[in-house]
């Protein structure tokens, strides 16, 4: 049996996220330059994002930039944007056909005003589609998403649209950049490293992690197969005991 046919269709995870991570390193153990393995990593994108909506997953939701990357040298920044550019107008055929839509969260007004019109295409022609939503992290960071929604929030109280005996977790999912998502279920990091580096923070709370020493130009199919595998052998019991859940 393939690894795939050992999957439960009905305890598939709604919402996936994955740190996308290692693809320098990828290169190096090759002897070329960074850039190629950011090149190659773009195609793992295109076989997971397939792979997840052949599967049923509805949401996924990648790790492409954080706002700490702005920090790297300049000319893997312009690698970076141009990838994405030539990718948005490369993959959306793959988004159409597989009945995908495009969505972002990050601070994308950071990004080159040629990358936010490409996204904003993407997004727009891709905005009924209704299979799975992918939703590409930019210049994303937890923390900034955080602030962001404590301001949006104290402004609402200070005009008195909001009192504050009513906020609750739910006023505060609904000024996070994932406001239509629900929660992870599954975070998948790759490359060995395990840390959470600033990515959903609020959103993870009771995801269960998966730790892979593969580089991301590597991860194909079977490796995300695996790492769903491994989360529906878990028991997720949310504060409540085994027993109870039976
Ligand atoms: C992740 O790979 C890709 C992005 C940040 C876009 P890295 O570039 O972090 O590769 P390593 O971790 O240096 O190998
Ligand atoms: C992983 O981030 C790649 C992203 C998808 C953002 P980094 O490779 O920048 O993370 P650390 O700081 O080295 O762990
Ligand atoms: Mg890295």
């Amino acid at each position: 049996m393939s690894i795939k046919e050992e999957l439960n269709i009905d305890k598939l995870p709604k919402h996936i996220s994955i740190i996308m991570d290692g693809n320098g390193r990828w290169a190096k153990q090759q002897g070329k330059l960074r850039v190629f393995g950011h090149e190659n990593g773009t195609k793992s994108v295109r076989e997971i994002t397939e792979a997840c909506a052949e599967l049923g997953i509805e949401n996924l939701t990648l790790y492409a930039s954080s706002t700490e990357n702005w920090k790297r040298p300049k000319l893997e920044v312009q690698t970076l944007m141009r990838l994405l550019i030539s990718s948005l107008k490369n993959e959306i055929k793959t988004l159409q056909e597989n009945n995908i839509k495009l969505n972002t969260i990050g601070n994308t007004t950071d990004l080159p005003k040629k990358v936010q019109r490409e996204l904003f295409d993407v997004i727009e022609q891709t905005k009924n589609n209704t299979r799975m939503t992918l939703n590409l992290a930019l210049s994303y960071g937890s923390r900034d998403e955080l602030l962001n929604t404590i301001k949006q929030i104290s402004i609402k109280v200070k005009n008195n649209i909001i009192s504050h005996e009513k906020i609750d977790e739910s006023v505060i999912n609904e000024h996070l950049y994932t406001r239509n998502l629900p929660d992870v279920d599954l975070l998948i990091r790759t490359s060995g490293e395990q840390r959470i580096i600033n990515f959903l923070l609020w959103q993870i709370a009771y995801a269960e992690l998966f730790f892979t020493d593969i580089l991301w130009p590597d991860f194909t199919k079977n490796h995300l197969y695996e790492a769903i595998l491994c989360y529906q052998n878990r028991e997720r019991r949310f504060g409540k005991t085994s027993e109870q859940l039976k």
